[in-house]
Parts: structure tokens; C-alpha cells; sequence
């Protein structure tokens, strides 16, 4: 793709725009945005702008798209696919400044907000009012809501609540045209016809740059229960997550953790955690309601099963410090092993029940190619995240061999039902492995919905398909 590169004749209408201060094109302004989470990729933008509002960015569309030039949307940067990264320099378009919660309607259980603002930060100002959000990635202390949206973001608490997808009832978007419209209502059902609102929820900014989002609420659960168990065997405890529900449970996050990955994290956060050497697996589990009795003896019955799967243990989180403590040493592993390692982070998903053999094929792939993986995860939604670990293998394995053996994994999870992203998104890492799990037509039909947005290709190119679709 042939994109202009950014002139003098454009830094000066940029700063029309948004004013000087909000024009970036030091190359020390720039790093921090060239880079997201992702591996250790790096691409600069040319100018990274900070407009104020959607009449902003409607003004920077309109213009990019007349003058040809490459727009990449950006949240926190956050992301684990390479969605906010740049990869044809251009213009990166930071929504930070757009991070107001424009209202909480308690009466209708819903909030406006802009899409800058960082999930935490909604989660706790409806908490005050008695109102839960429930979509909470690793990052919700620092990721956007804007960017939730990009990638329908999960989290632990999707396996009851559902992911971002299911919180968002309306939205405002801008098109590259610059024009500005709601895509549906703010209603709890939606049948008027194509739902546009769903249809940019996971497009990763190649559709339009999203300026408003009303969401869905509910009221908070009062209590949370949590438990760890300790297994010897990591197949078990993969067993024992489909068990938890077929015993009648409805835990409200099920968390699965190789050794690994509680030791990373409590490495970088310096925080202690003590693994016996015949410990193989964790999952961690939380159950939440308003019924402390009946909590408890949800608990029991999983206890049951995670005994009958053979747990060594099943030790309770008493106090809320502790359970801030599990869950901390959890979220930090993806941190943990970017920071200790090169690494891949592949999020895989399967049907539930499918989780044993994913996790068992898993470790056959990579103990057949000779690479460490250390997997946790979303286990009770079937989403395993599968970190690939560098070592000391060579850059040749790495950038080539490795490849082959990352399709073989997630050939293994279309075969099981699955596909090769629950929460991460597609991005610039995953797309070139999109054809293994989606055949032409339904490609040709994604690629014809993003034309018919963007015909000239000028927003967050080179994410989603591949260079030659
Ligand atoms: C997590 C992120 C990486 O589950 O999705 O920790
Ligand atoms: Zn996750």
C-alpha cells in the first residue's frame, strides 16, 4: 500500500486541527507510541496527534482520507496483537484526551463514556453508585475502554458476565469521510436491522474511530468467594474446569496457571509465593452473589470436584487482602513474561469441555519443536493464552520454524471447534494465520464490509488481513 508521507503542508493543517501542542513528531515524543505490548515490536509514526473531541477527529479523517495518508487508532497501547502499532508510519491518533465519563444513568443502568477513559477507572465510579462493569482484562488499571472495544476485550469475569461485546449498547463513531453517527440505540435489545454496533466492536479501528460508548450496567454482586487448588497433574485440572459445571456451578472467573507463570509474576512483582515441586497446575476460582450461604456451598460442591479431579489442596482466600494478593500475582503474568523473556503470546480458544486435549496438544507441539511455553488463562471460557518462551533457541527457529509449529496448534484448535483469538484480536501478528481458520468467503466478506467503511484503505492499515488480501 502506496500512503503519502506526512508533509510540512500537513503538520500545519494537524495543527490547525488540533492545536501545536497536540502535534507530536520528535522521535522522543514519538516512542511511546511505537510500540503496544506485542512481543517487542517496534514502529514509528511519522506525527502522533492528540485531538479533544470527535469534531477533531472528524477533521483529521476527512483529511487523511483526501490526502491518502495512514491513520492508526490507539488506545493505552495495551494491546497483545500489534492493533495500535503503526506499520506504515503515517499518523498515529491517540485517544487519551477523550476520557471523560460523561454520565452514569442509574436509573437505566448505564454509562457514557469517552473512549480514552481506563476500565478501572468506570468500574470503580459505578461501584460507588452500586453498579458493576464486569469486562476486566489484565490491564484494566491501564487500558482504555476504546481499546476493550477494538478487541471485545475479556478478563476473568467474561466466563459469567460474557466480554466487552455484551456491555456495549451504542456508540459513536466517525468515519473516514467525517461524519459522525450512532450505530444503534441505547436499548437492551437491539433488531433494527444490521447491527453496525457489533460490527465495529472487535474491528480493531479498521472501520471507524469510536468517540462515545454507552454501556450496559448491572448491580454489583456483594460477596466474592475465592479458592486455589494446587494439581499435580495440569491435565486434571484442565478435566476438573468442565467438572466445576457439569457438577451445576457458575463460578464467576476459573482461572487456569502453570507454575510458571505464578513464579514470573511473583519474580517481578517481589511479591512471595511458594510452589511445592509437585505442583503442575493451579486454577484459581471465584464464585460471587449475594447469598453467602449459598456461595459456600457452591464452594463445597467445587471443592468436590476439584478433590475428585485429584487436587492436592484446595486452599480459601479468607480476607480481601488475600484474594487482592491471588489475583495481583495472576494479572502480572503476562507483564512477568514479556519482562523476563522474548515471547509470543498465543490466545487460544476452545469449547470447554475441548480443554484438556487443547492443553495436551499443546505440549506435545512444543516439546516435538523444542520450545518452552508456559500457558494460563480463561479456562472456564476454553481460552488458553500459550506463551512462547525464546530461551536460547535460534532467530532462525524463532522467526521461521517456529511458525509451522504455531499453525499446528492452532490447526488443533479448529479442529476442536475453537479458533486462534478469544480476547487478543487479530492485529498484525495473528492475521497471517486467519486462513487457518476461516476460508476464503468469509475473508472476501470481511475484506467488502472494510471497503465499504474505508475505500481507500487508509485506516489502521495492514492490521486484520494480510498484506497481499
Ligand atoms: C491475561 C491477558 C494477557 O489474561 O489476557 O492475563
Ligand atoms: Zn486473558
Amino acid at each position: 500500500m502506496n500512503f503519502q508521507k506526512i508533509r510540512e503542508q500537513d503538520l500545519l493543517q494537524f495543527k490547525e486541527i488540533v492545536g501545536e501542542e497536540y502535534v507530536l513528531v520528535d522521535l522522543s515524543s514519538l516512542e511511546p507510541y511505537s510500540h503496544d505490548y506485542t512481543e517487542d515490536l517496534s514502529f514509528f509514526p511519522e506525527v502522533a496527534l492528540k485531538p479533544a473531541n470527535a469534531k477533531e477527529i472528524a477533521a483529521i479523517l476527512l483529511y487523511c482520507d483526501t490526502n491518502n495518508i495512514a491513520v492508526t487508532p490507539r488506545g493505552a497501547g495495551t494491546g497483545l496483537s500489534g492493533g495500535a502499532l503503526a506499520v506504515y508510519g503515517g499518523v498515529i491518533l491517540s485517544t487519551e484526551r477523550l476520557n471523560k465519563i460523561i454520565s452514569i444513568d442509574e436509573r437505566n443502568f448505564q454509562a457514557i463514556v469517552e473512549p480514552g477513559v481506563i476500565n478501572e477507572r468506570l468500574q470503580e465510579a459505578v461501584k460507588e453508585k452500586g453498579l458493576f462493569y464486569p469486562p476486566d482484562p489484565a490491564s484494566k488499571g491501564s487500558c482504555f475502554l476504546g481499546g476493550n472495544i477494538a478487541h471485545s476485550s475479556g478478563g476473568p469475569r467474561a466466563l459469567k458476565y460474557g466480554t466487552t461485546r455484551d456491555y456495549v449498547l451504542n456508540l459513536e463513531v466517525v468515519l473516514v469521510n467525517g461524519e459522525i453517527i450512532m450505530t444503534g440505540a441505547n436499548t437492551l435489545k437491539y433488531s433494527t436491522g444490521y447491527n453496525l454496533t457489533h460490527l465495529m466492536i472487535g474491528s480493531e479501528g479498521t472501520l471507524g474511530i469510536v468517540t462515545k460508548i454507552i454501556l450496559k450496567l448491572i448491580p454489583t454482586p456483594k460477596n466474592t468467594l475465592l479458592l486455589l487448588a494446587p494439581f499435580a497433574s495440569p491435565e486434571k485440572a484442565c478435566e476438573a474446569v468442565n467438572g466445576i459445571f457439569l457438577a451445576g456451578c457458575n463460578p464467576s472467573a476459573c482461572e487456569f496457571v502453570e507454575p510458571d507463570g505464578f513464579r514470573l509474576s511473583a519474580a517481578l512483582l517481589q511479591m512471595t509465593f511458594d510452589i511445592p515441586e509437585e505442583v503442575k497446575a493451579y486454577l484459581l476460582i471465584e464464585v460471587d452473589g449475594n447469598h453467602f450461604d449459598q456461595m459456600m456451598k457452591e464452594c463445597e460442591t467445587i471443592s468436590e470436584v476439584l478433590y475428585t479431579h485429584q487436587a492436592i489442596d484446595v486452599l480459601f482466600a479468607e480476607t480481601a487482602n488475600q484474594k487482592e494478593y491471588f489475583w495481583k500475582l495472576r494479572r502480572g503474568i503476562g507483564e512477568a513474561t514479556k519482562h523476563n523473556n522474548t515471547y509470543k503470546e498465543e490466545d487460544t480458544v476452545v469449547p470447554r469441555a475441548e480443554l484438556p486435549i487443547l492443553f495436551h496438544g499443546v505440549k506435545e507441539i512444543s516439546k516435538r519443536y523444542g520450545f518452552r511455553t508456559v500457558c494460563y488463562g480463561h479456562a472456564g471460557d476454553g481460552n488458553l493464552h500459550v506463551n512462547i518462551l525464546k530461551d536460547e533457541l535460534s532467530d532462525e527457529f524463532w522467526n521461521n520454524e517456529l511458525n509451522t509449529a504455531i499453525i499446528e496448534i492452532f490447526e488443533l484448535c479448529k479442529q476442536l471447534n475453537g479458533t486462534i483469538s478469544g480476547e487478543h484480536g487479530i492485529g498484525l501478528v495473528q492475521q497471517k494465520y486467519m486462513k487457518v481458520v476461516m476460508p476464503e468467503t468469509n475473508l472476501a466478506l470481511m475484506r467488502a464490509i472494510k471497503f465499504a467503511f474505508d475505500p481507500k484503505g487508509i485506516l489502521n492499515p495492514g492490521k486484520i488481513f494480510t498484506k497481499e488480501s
